[in-house]
């Protein structure tokens, strides 16, 4: 209740997609499955791509980590509510140079976990497997937490299958992290 109140209080401020309001780390279980699995990691360093208002990015325990989304208003937002160790901006997945240009800028030049969840359905995985490439030739990916949803859910644009995600690397742990998505735990190897 009171991360949707003040959700909404940003909001009236940075005019987001309203999905922020009520999408919280408390109304949403998925979240907490996210962090977990990144935490098992021990990362030293997590990117999160489509960060949003950073409710997973934030809880994580890493050393450094940058949180990129596409919407500068969310981005102006979440910079109220992240750790000093979390850094943010604004750039597109779909545009991979301008991607990795970010990361480089922010001194990332190797990523323990890089997260993608609650927004790469919208993307085909063409897409995903080119700005993911894009992002591996710059610099090492180890592991990537990705979610997909359940074949025969309706409502949503892709549903990407197990065996697209493999393409990526070895998935080393799943789970149904709610009622229409499965979380992926990918090990990337070497490139
Ligand atoms: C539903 S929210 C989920 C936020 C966060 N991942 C979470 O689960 O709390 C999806 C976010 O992805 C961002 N997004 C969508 N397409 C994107 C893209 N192509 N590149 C970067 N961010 C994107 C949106 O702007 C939005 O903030």
């Amino acid at each position: 209740m009171a991360a949707s109140l003040r959700n909404r209080f940003l909001h009236a401020i940075y005019r987001f997609d309203p999905w922020h309001m009520t999408g919280t780390y408390y109304a949403r279980p998925y979240k907490a499955h996210a962090v977990a699995m990144i935490d098992s990691l021990k990362p030293e360093t997590v990117v999160e791509i489509g960060v949003g208002l950073g409710d997973i990015m934030g809880r994580v325990a890493c050393t450094r980590g940058v949180g990129i989304d596409l919407d500068p208003n969310v981005i102006k937002a979440a910079a109220w509510l992240m750790p000093r160790n979390i850094h943010l901006q604004s750039a597109d997945f779909a545009q991979p140079g301008d991607l990795v240009a970010v990361l480089s800028a922010e001194g990332i030049n190797d990523i323990d976990a890089l997260v993608l969840i609650n927004w790469i359905h919208m993307i085909n995985f063409t897409q995903i497997s080119a700005s993911i490439s894009a992002i591996r030739k710059a610099m090492p990916v180890r592991h990537i937490i990705i979610d997909a949803i359940k074949p025969g859910i309706k409502g949503y644009r892709h549903h990407h299958s197990e065996a697209d995600i493999s393409t990526l690397g070895e998935i080393v742990r799943s789970v149904e992290a709610d009622e229409v998505r499965t979380l992926h735990l990918v090990r990337v190897g070497a490139a």
